[in-house]
């Protein structure tokens, strides 16, 4: 039987994005990509970008394609909806603010603004194998905005 903390971590928007992923697509001309690694299981992920050259530097469009986990391909959905379209800077915020939920179980949920339906990963901080899981992705988007090409590992 599954403990209501499990229940918290599969919860139905986190079942749909991983069963449906949005944005998992190969870029036809990404202006940089990269690729994740999870140790830990073998699951991999490619994050593709391409940027608009406006004032402020911005994620004009995502994709996504890879093997993993329901968690690792929910985020993934989640990390693309939430990164679309804004700013370089604000997509390394939103990145610290998730990176905080998922690895700091003290802080309350209240604490976030803006992170929208990635809330629904908040209980991944209960469970320490399954944050490598949550941060394969957005590990790897990071390493597509600093344009480097070296795999990406989440240990
Ligand atoms: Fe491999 Fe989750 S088990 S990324």
């Amino acid at each position: 039987m599954v403990s209501s903390g499990l229940d918290d971590l599969y919860q139905e928007v986190v079942m749909d994005h991983g069963s449906s992923p949005r944005n998992m697509c190969k870029l036809k001309n990404p202006d940089t990509t990269a690729h994740g690694f999870n140790p830990f299981c073998g699951d991999i992920v490619d994050v593709e970008l391409q940027l608009a050259k406006t004032e402020e530097e911005k994620i004009s469009n995502i994709g996504f394609y890879g093997k993993g986990c329901a968690i690792s391909m929910a985020s993934a959905s989640m990390m693309t909806e939430a990164v679309m379209g804004v700013s370089v800077s604000q997509a390394k915020n939103i990145f610290a603010d998730f990176h905080s939920m998922v690895t700091n179980k003290s802080i309350k949920i209240d604490s976030y603004q803006n992170l929208g339906d990635l809330e629904a990963l908040s209980g991944v901080a209960n469970y320490p194998t399954r944050i490598k899981c949550a941060m394969l992705s957005w590990h790897t988007l990071v390493a597509a905005l600093k344009k480097d090409s070296a795999t990406v590992k989440t240990e």
